[in-house]
């Protein structure tokens, strides 16, 4: 039944990295850095100067589990002056069989916007569709958007020109390298990608990259995905929702990302993975522990991406104490 007393969306959902486009995914890595330095040390429960979001409150909905995102996104609400809470899903109503639909419509007249975690892609766009509110992908079966406005923030960080470098993918075809492909359509930069044959991505994500301009090559071939790239990233072997399957595991084995690899590389190639990682499986101990690795920074860049995201789903003013900071390369 329609809800005919349904308030009008207020602000913009983010379900994938295309809603943002490639002016707003500039204007989020620009507004991350620049609030990223402006906080300086001070503690991490402390708001930003303009505390932005003072009063507003995100919900939080869990159907996977999570460190990363669940933390970030707290910790970001916090930054912004207001508040987050978490509904894991199995204890609330939608364990219990009420619908999507319902309950995006409820949450979205109590809270400011909405972050889901879920399995199908479909429920995450249901979501959006019946809530009043902002609601961001926290992670699906299909994409991971927020994951790779950090990785791209801290791709940048490290001095890497986003416009103008080409990234390895080696391992499962996954909703993270979805959303990497959907960036280098958006950004336009090139993406090597090595998956044993069963494992590849969707292609209507490589549709999408090639569409935006990015040059995309697929390989069976990890030696040749890494050849002179800029970074190499990789992503665990099996995602959450999938089968453990140890035949399916001897498929990845050569697509571990090893120190002999990552010796393909340029010289200044950096190591990237999402987090959580299974250390002796999709990396090398060494690679992870090593010099090129970043992961942790990557993973702390999480609660800066959240925020700038959170700040154009809401409208806001991106940045805070330096609005014009130069420009991400
Ligand atoms: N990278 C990431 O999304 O981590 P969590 O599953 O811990 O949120
Ligand atoms: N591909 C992984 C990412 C976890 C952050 C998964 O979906 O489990």
């Amino acid at each position: 039944m329609r809800d005919l007393t349904a308030p009008a969306k207020r602000g913009r959902d983010v379900l994938s990295l295309g809603d943002l486009g490639t002016a707003g995914l500039r204007e989020v890595l620009t507004a991350a850095a620049a609030r990223k330095r402006a906080r300086g040390d001070r503690p991490r429960g402390a708001p930003d100067d303009d505390a932005p979001l003072r009063d507003h409150v995100l919900g939080m909905v869990f159907e996977k589990s999570s460190t990363r995102t669940r933390v970030s996104f707290d910790m970001a609400m916090r930054q912004l002056g207001g508040a987050a809470l978490v509904l894991d899903a199995a204890t609330t109503q939608l364990g219990r069989g009420e619908s999507v639909a319902d309950t995006a419509r409820v949450l979205g007249r109590m809270v400011d916007m909405i972050m889901v975690r879920t399995d199908d892609h479909a429920k995450l766009e249901t979501f959006a569709r019946s809530a009043a509110v902002p609601v961001i992908n926290g992670l699906t079966d299909l994409s991971h958007p927020c994951q790779i406005v950090a990785d791209l923030m801290t791709l940048a960080e490290h001095g890497k020109a986003l416009e103008r470098m080409t990234l390895a993918w080696l391992g499962d075809g996954n909703n993270v390298l979805h959303s990497l492909l959907e960036a280098a359509g958006l950004l336009g930069f090139g993406v090597r990608v090595a998956t044993p044959a069963n494992r590849q991505p969707d292609p209507r994500y490589l549709a999408l990259a090639r569409a935006g301009g990015a040059d995309v090559r697929l390989t069976l071939d990890p030696r040749e995905a890494v050849e002179g790239v800029d970074a190499v990233f990789t992503d665990t072997w099996v995602s959450m929702g999938q089968v453990d399957d140890p035949s399916s595991r001897a498929a990845f084995e050569p697509y571990r990302v090893t120190s002999a690899l990552m010796r393909l590389a340029r010289p200044d190639a950096l190591f990237l993975h999402c987090l959580p990682a299974h250390v002796g499986d999709e990396v090398a101990e060494d690679v992870f522990e090593g010099p090129q690795s970043v992961v942790f920074a990557e993973a702390e860049n999480r609660l800066h991406a959240q925020k700038a995201i959170l700040l154009w789903c809401a409208g806001n003013r991106l940045a805070a104490d330096e609005p014009q900071a130069a420009a991400v390369p």
